[in-house]
């Protein structure tokens, strides 16, 4: 992705110093710009939990990075496997909900219980976690490539008058180390000539739309609008949406979409409407264990002050103000599912499908396994 017209990713090992892992801040967006270096697991750890960092793909890759750190300080000490061991275990207890973290986390855990030598384990993590982290960025690339026709169907279906995709959080390439997931069909048919329109739910209570979502579309030159999030449906009753396009941070093998909270309502309102519901996501993203996701997928609760604040900028100050009485109670569920049945289709990197078991597993045969 591209800022001021300078590439980043959002996560990377430092040049002068391969042991510090750069990210970019994500708190202060999009008013101020800041690259934190993390140093340790316990930065990783934080960095995850209060969301410096955060989004299902990107999430995986610190969690990858993480590893890659508690590998570079275990060697020093005397049992490494028991650190490591804790270091999994507290870096995978930092957001329950994304599977893409305990994905990630895992596949370092496999390559550390691999190595013949503990001396090499720092080389092989590292190496795996920029594996992990560059085929996010592919997978998200491919997401594009898959999705785009569907958008370019829609444009000829409205002979070349602007497509109005409505999207929900960020599934941007913050969420991820580039490109993004719901984003990047967007992107490839923007990028591609054709006429797209963005409405970004601001996404309540951290405003991951209109802060994060709204700066990146601006990066790109994306025409889009911020709404509320109780404005989908009466977009939708009025004509005004053509196509529903949003993330997920846990997808099961049976199609259910966990997905930030408010995700459910505009799927119920796009099936009132007969608008496409689509959910772009990394196969990272799938949960091949879980049968029923409205039952069985653990969702993050947050502190109750990200309801009762919101944060901007006060002149050139960002701050926080209170905007309900002290002593309101709160309920803060930071993720909802969508059942499988409200689902038109999932844009992965392999291609479209089916939110089904069947066609799931048509693209992933590798997985029938498990079945
Ligand atoms: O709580 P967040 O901001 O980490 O939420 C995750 C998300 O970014 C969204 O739910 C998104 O739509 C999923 S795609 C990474």
């Amino acid at each position: 992705m591209k800022i001021d017209g300078q590439h980043y990713r959002t996560i990377w090992l430092d040049s002068d110093d391969d042991t510090v892992v750069c990210i970019i801040d994500q708190r202060p967006l999009p008013h101020q710009f800041i690259i934190e270096a993390l140093h340790t697991v316990d930065d990783v750890f934080v960095a995850i939990r209060d969301m410096h960092v955060r989004g299902a793909g990107l999430i995986g890759a610190a969690g990858a990075y993480g590893m890659y750190l508690a590998a570079v300080d275990a060697v020093s000490h005397d049992n490494p496997l028991a650190i490591i061991k804790r270091a999994a275990d507290k870096l995978k207890s930092s957001r329950p909900t994304a599977v893409n973290l305990s994905y990630a986390i895992d596949k370092q855990l496999d390559c550390i219980n691999n190595v013949l030598s503990m001396s090499d384990i720092p080389a092989k993590t590292k190496t795996l976690a920029q594996t992990i982290a560059d085929e996010d960025a592919q997978a998200c690339f491919s997401i594009g490539q898959h999705g785009f026709p569907l958008i370019r169907y829609l444009s000829e279906q409205k002979k070349g008058q602007p497509v109005n995709i409505l999207t929900h959080c960020n599934a941007g390439w913050l969420a991820f180390v580039d490109h993004g997931s719901a984003t990047a069909p967007i992107y490839a048919s923007h990028d591609a000539g054709i006429d797209v329109h963005v409405w970004v739910d601001e996404t309540r209570p951290r405003n991951q739309g209109s802060r994060l979502t709204a700066w990146e579309l601006e990066q790109h030159g994306v025409p889009f609008t911020v709404i509320t999030d109780n404005t989908g449906g009466h977009l939708m009753q009025n004509g005004l949406v053509d196509i529903v396009i949003v993330g997920s941070d846990r997808t099961t093998h049976t199609g259910d979409v966990a997905n930030k909270i408010g995700t459910y309502l505009k799927a119920l309102a796009a099936q009132d409407n007969d608008i496409p519901f689509y959910v772009a996501l990394p196969s990272s993203t799938f949960d091949w264990v879980i049968q029923d996701g409205c039952k069985d997928i653990p969702i993050e609760q947050r502190d109750g002050d990200e309801v009762k604040h919101i944060q901007g900028l006060d002149g050139n100050t960002l701050k926080s103000v209170l905007l309900t009485t002290r002593e309101s109670n709160t309920a803060n569920y930071a993720f909802d599912v969508t059942p499988a049945r409200l689902v038109t289709g999932l844009i992965t990197e392999r291609g479209i499908c089916k939110p089904n078991k069947a066609s799931i597993l048509q693209l992933y045969p590798e997985k029938r396994v498990n079945d």
